[in-house]
Order: C-alpha cells, then structure tokens, then sequence
C-alpha cells in the first residue's frame, strides 16, 4: 500500500484549513507537516500553535517532520499538539538523547519515526530500528520544498527495504524531497511506501490527479 503525504509547506498559508480539505478530498491519507528551527536547517517554518490549529480542522494522519537540534526538547509537545507520528533527525542530537525522544513519543501514544540527510549513510539508523514505526530518507537536503530529487538516494531506500523485510521489521519506509508523478515511480520501485509531496501536490491545477500519478494508480 502507497501512501501519499503532501507536505504542507508548499500549501497557502492564508488558507490553510482549505487547502488541507482540498488535499484531502484529492485522496490524500497523510498530512506531512515541516518543522523547521532555523538551526539544525537554514530556514524557519511553522511550529506548534499551528499545528494545534490544523489539528482541530482535520482528522488526516499528521506527519511531523522535526528538522530542529535536540528535538527530545519538543518531541512530546508536538504529540500533545496532535502529530500522529513524530519524526526526528539522527544527526540532530547524541545517540541517548534520540533514544529518549522516541520513548517520549511512545510514551505519549504516539507512532514515531527517524529521518536521515542525505550524507547520511543508511547504518545511522541501525540503533533506532526497534523502536520505530517508519524510516525517513530525505531525497532533497532538508531545509526547503521545491528542490530536486536526488536519485543516487535510491540505494538507501533499497538497502532499508531489505532489511525489513529480512528481518520481518513492520516499519513504513517514507521519501521526501523532489517527489512527483516522475519521479514516485523510482521511489515505489525501490521500496518506499510512503511518498510526501509539497509542490507536486499543492502547485499544480488537479491535485487530485497528481495524488493519483504519484502513488501509481
Ligand atoms: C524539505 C521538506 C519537505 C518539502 C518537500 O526540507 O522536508 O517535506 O516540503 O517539498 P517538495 O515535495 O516540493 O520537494
Ligand atoms: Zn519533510
């Protein structure tokens, strides 16, 4: 099963709980949801407030993607602020202090996740993996939405891919960065299931058919 999570920094921000319906009624099951600290990346997005908002406008999975330092600072906040999956980066804090935010996201009954740059070599998240409900290959370096998909990303993908499955690991295996209807085939060949798209979903006339054409229907 393909899921396709728009990310919702390339959405209106002046409109926002309409654009989340629009994405919504396009098929989307995911939310993806870009926070950003102006540390860990060069760029300062949305934050908890505006989660709390979005929360109470949609009952879509929400996909918090942290891209901030020491995210065991504010990992259980955006649970209580009412992510459905908490993401973090393993180059954003020591080994102990990732391990401790992704308790703290169990603990608050929330499914949580890792994310990997892309220098990152897939083995980074080797001491996290029987924690985590979904790996997260960035194809794009975090930071910015409308970059292009780097492809040499695709071997992680198919290394992570293997490992599950070798090792029987229920974990969901989510891109982001670049993705649209060209570029979702490579992603979905390789073993991704979860596919966010910013600007492939919310820049172009029919979402609809673009949620569609990325998960390959
Ligand atoms: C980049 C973000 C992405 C971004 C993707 O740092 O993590 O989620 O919104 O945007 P597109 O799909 O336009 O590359
Ligand atoms: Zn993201």
């Amino acid at each position: 099963m393909i899921t396709v999570a728009p990310s919702l920094l390339a959405a209106d921000f002046a409109r926002l709980s309409e654009e989340i319906e629009d994405v919504r009624r396009a098929g989307a099951e995911w939310l993806h949801y870009d926070v950003m600290d102006g540390v860990f990346v060069p760029n300062i997005s949305m934050g908890i407030p505006v989660l709390q908002s979005v929360r109470k406008v949609t009952d879509l999975f929400l996909d918090a993607h942290l891209m901030v330092t020491e995210p065991v600072r504010y990992a259980k906040r955006f649970c209580d602020a009412g992510a459905d999956l908490v993401n973090v980066h393993v180059e954003a804090d020591r080994e102990e202090k990732i391990l401790e935010a992704l308790r703290d996201i169990r603990q608050a009954g929330k499914l949580c996740g890792v994310t990997i740059k892309p220098a990152t070599p897939w083995e980074a998240v080797l001491p996290f993996i029987d924690l985590v409900d979904l790996v997260l290959v960035m194809t794009v370096e975090p930071g910015f939405g409308g970059q292009h998909f780097m492809p040499e990303q695709m071997s992680k993908v198919r290394a992570l891919r293997r490992l599950f499955d070798e090792r029987g690991l229920d974990i969901r295996l989510e891109v982001d960065g670049g993705v649209d209807r060209n570029t979702a085939p490579v992603c979905i060949e390789a073993g991704a299931d979860v596919l966010v798209a910013g600007s492939a979903v919310f820049c172009t006339n029919d979402r609809a058919e673009a949620v569609r054409l990325i998960r390959g229907e």
